[in-house]
């Protein structure tokens, strides 16, 4: 077994979800945003996360933190990543249940654009193309370091909540051409919902990855185009392509 040690990336404590903020700050400073805005349970480490990064790069953050009814988020205030969030000065929103993360969010980004700010919103748990294309890149990275040391792995087993993780690796390993499968263990979400949500998103990150999906759908050869992303992050997706073609042009284990 192969355990990859992502909790050991910068910043600390942050494991899977320092990936999707790659792709996804990037693009918020080339936007030329000056606040995030996420969401997520008064708990969320990619909230913390969120907070984190701003307060490094110097944007503000705008938190819209849902507990469960019951919850008391004075006494949740003083623990855990909500601790954290207060003190990297997140300004936090707080709503009763996941439902209301909507409303709240998009009350949240008209009143900063009213008071002048550019808002970034950042979907819950980096839910969305740019978060997965993070996780692309780690199968390619895995994948290579797997090569590196000898090991042939059939599985690679991944928890799985919102499904972006999953989605990310699911599209790297298509893209490399290679059979191992991608196995996500549940963090509590139900199974269908997992399974519907890595198939979406798998789907929306290809295309954001190729300009021209139809030929480019299972694996990935010399021809593809992702100019018209030029715009997020050139250089980033220009090193991913890079990665990707070099892992498909290997022979498959
Ligand atoms: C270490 C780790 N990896 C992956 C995941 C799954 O994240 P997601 O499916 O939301 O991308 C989680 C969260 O459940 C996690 O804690």
């Amino acid at each position: 077994m192969f355990i990859k040690r992502d909790d050991a990336l910068i910043p600390s404590f942050s494991g899977n979800k320092v990936r999707k903020l790659e792709f996804i700050i990037g693009d918020a400073i080339a936007k030329k945003s000056n606040t995030l805005v996420t969401s997520g349970h008064t708990q969320s480490i990619h909230a913390r996360l969120t907070a984190m990064v701003a307060r490094k790069l110097g944007l503000d953050v705008s938190s819209v933190l849902y507990s469960e009814k019951g919850d008391k988020v004075e006494d949740e205030e003083r623990s855990g990543n909500l601790l954290l969030d207060v003190i990297l000065g997140a300004k936090i929103t707080y709503v009763d249940g996941y439902d209301a993360i909507d409303h709240a969010l998009s009350e949240v980004v008209h009143g900063l654009r009213q008071n002048g700010r550019r808002p970034y919103l950042i979907p819950t748990a980096g839910y969305a193309p740019l978060g997965a294309l993070g996780h692309v890149n780690r199968f390619a990275e895995t994948d290579s370091q797997a090569a590196e040391m000898g090991i042939k792995a059939s599985h690679i087993l991944t928890a799985s909540g919102s499904g972006g993780t999953q989605s990310g690796l699911v599209l790297g390993k298509e893209l490399s051409g290679k059979r191992i499968k991608i196995l996500g263990i549940s963090d509590g979400a139900p199974k269908g919902q997992i399974i519907r949500n890595v198939m979406e998103l798998t789907e929306r990150t290809r295309k954001l990855l190729f300009a021209s999906d139809e030929k480019n759908q299972v694996t990935a050869t010399g021809r593809h185009h992702i100019a018209v992303y030029d715009e997020v992050s050139g250089k980033s997706i220009a090193s991913l392509k890079g990665r990707l073609l070099t892992q498909s042009n290997s022979s498959p284990r």
